[in-house]
């Protein structure tokens, strides 16, 4: 007994996904440190388990369905292994999951992230199977859990959760439920908190940044003002935006900002009339072309990137030609590229005319062969060119060599000279490559 009080407990949290879930993460991560619990990198001795997954695609749910079935042998060695799924799939799959593996203890899902500690502590002292499915949609989760940041150095700030655009192909707004915005007030206070503790970037998140304050006062572009003149802040960067609500105010306050990057994520997802129409994106070639000559005429340094989804259903030869074309003209930085996942419940999945998987792949590797060599060419402009740095660490593969990011959100890898994570640097770019600028600091 006297070994059980002394003994701290061990949590792993398994996160995929995307920032938001990330960021949720550290929010769970938070709770569990406050019922105490400390992370451990070792789930063969972890006495708590979760998983916060992601269905975006179908690759992503099988992944954690792998691991679910792992899971099951720690479980089986030690009964009072506690094991829970969070996040998107939990959210879409509920009780599903639990009579599929019932070695799943409880199932919490994206709009009740702050009742983690609640759930666990409740199946801590009945000791027996309890199973919870808690999915039903309130108003702001997460909110005031905790926070264990995975960084000191960068932060995310969830500005908004759930998403009202319904895009045929995505199963986002159905597992996030309907835009929510938090009080400017509430976000300033998160951020102002950051920075206090020595953060030097913050990123605002919101599957749409753009749409920012339901229709209240209170609009993004004044977000980013307000965050721009946080005493001691020196990066502000934020994603999504969706290309229909970037209004020429925000593009005035990212131009205006001292501490805004010049880096906008802006998926386009395709470069078609016909496909976009049936993606419901509600924006057109055109309009998008005329958005990124606005941008790129204010702020003429700006990064520009995005996600691009091919084999949708009906994409002819002809549209994906068009896509191409039009890669090449608007010429990203950098492009997140998918292939198109059918995710039931979506308009898109029983749509006529879905792609075949050879045809899909055949596509992909066509689409990043344009890209990459796009990239590759932009990259090589900027040879030569002395650029800031925010230093990261030592990167994965060589200690010997750092990593850190410039303004526009490329990574540049650098021989360490006794640099510290967090300093700002300026680094002579002298390899440019397609994903990465090697350089070293003048
Ligand atoms: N809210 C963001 C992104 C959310 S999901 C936005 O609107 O841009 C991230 C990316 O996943 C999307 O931009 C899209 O390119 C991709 N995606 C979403 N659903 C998909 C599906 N069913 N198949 C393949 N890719 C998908
Ligand atoms: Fe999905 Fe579209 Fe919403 Fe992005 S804007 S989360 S792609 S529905
Ligand atoms: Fe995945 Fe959910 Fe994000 S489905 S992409 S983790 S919002």
């Amino acid at each position: 007994m006297q070994e059980q009080h002394t003994k701290r407990k061990k949590a792993k949290l398994l996160v995929y996904g995307c920032q938001m879930n990330r960021s949720d993460a550290e929010r769970m991560e938070g709770q569990l440190q406050e019922i105490g619990y400390e992370a451990t990198e070792d789930m063969s001795e972890a006495d708590l388990i979760l998983i916060n997954t992601c269905c975006v695609r179908e690759t992503a749910e099988d992944r954690v369905y792998g691991k679910i079935g792992e899971i099951k042998h720690l479980k089986e060695r030690n009964p009072q292994l506690i094991f829970g799924i969070t996040g998107c799939m939990a959210q879409k799959e509920g009780e599903k999951l639990i009579q599929r593996a019932p070695h799943i203890d409880f199932v919490l899902g994206t709009n009740r992230v702050h009742e983690l500690t609640r759930i666990v502590e409740e199946i801590e002292a009945e000791h027996t199977p309890h199973v919870e499915v808690g999915v039903a949609e309130t108003e702001l989760p997460a909110l005031n859990a905790p926070v264990a940041r995975e960084s000191k150095l960068t932060a995310w700030v969830p500005i908004m959760y759930g998403c009202n655009n319904f895009c045929t192909y995505c199963i986002v707004p159905h597992v996030r439920g309907r835009e929510r915005s938090r009080s400017m007030e509430d976000i300033l206070q998160e951020v102002e908190g950051v920075v206090a503790e020595g953060c030097q970037e913050v990123t605002l998140l919101g599957q749409n940044v753009n749409s920012y304050g339901n229709g209240s006062e209170e609009s993004f572009a004044e977000l980013l003002r307000q965050v721009d003149q946080v005493e001691g802040i020196r990066r502000v960067r934020f994603m999504t935006s969706h290309p229909k609500d970037l209004s020429d105010e925000v593009i005035e306050a990212i131009r205006d900002g001292e501490h805004i990057c010049e880096h906008i994520h802006l998926p386009v997802q395709y470069g078609s009339d016909a496909i976009l129409k049936r993606m419901n994106r509600k924006y057109t070639v055109d309009s998008y072309r005329a958005l990124v000559k606005r941008i790129r005429a204010a702020i003429p340094e700006v990064s520009l990137t995005t996600d691009l989804i091919v084999g949708f259903p009906g994409e002819t030869e002809e549209d994906f030609s068009a896509m191409l074309d039009f890669l090449r003209e608007i010429r990203y930085d950098s492009a997140y590229t998918f292939i198109y996942s059918k995710r039931s419940g979506t308009p898109a999945a029983t749509m006529e005319n879905q792609v075949e998987d050879s045809v899909k792949h055949e596509r992909l590797t066509r689409l990043m062969e344009v890209q990459n060599e796009i990239s590759r060419e932009i990259n090589e402009t900027l040879k030569g060119r002395i650029m800031e740095i925010l230093v990261e660490g030592p990167s994965k593969n060589d200690e010997a060599t750092w990593t850190g990011r410039t303004r526009t959100n490329k990574m540049v890898l650098f021989p360490h000279k006794g640099e510290q994570a967090g300093d700002f640097i300026q680094v002579k770019i002298t390899q440019p490559q397609t994903w990465v600028l090697k350089g070293e600091q003048v």
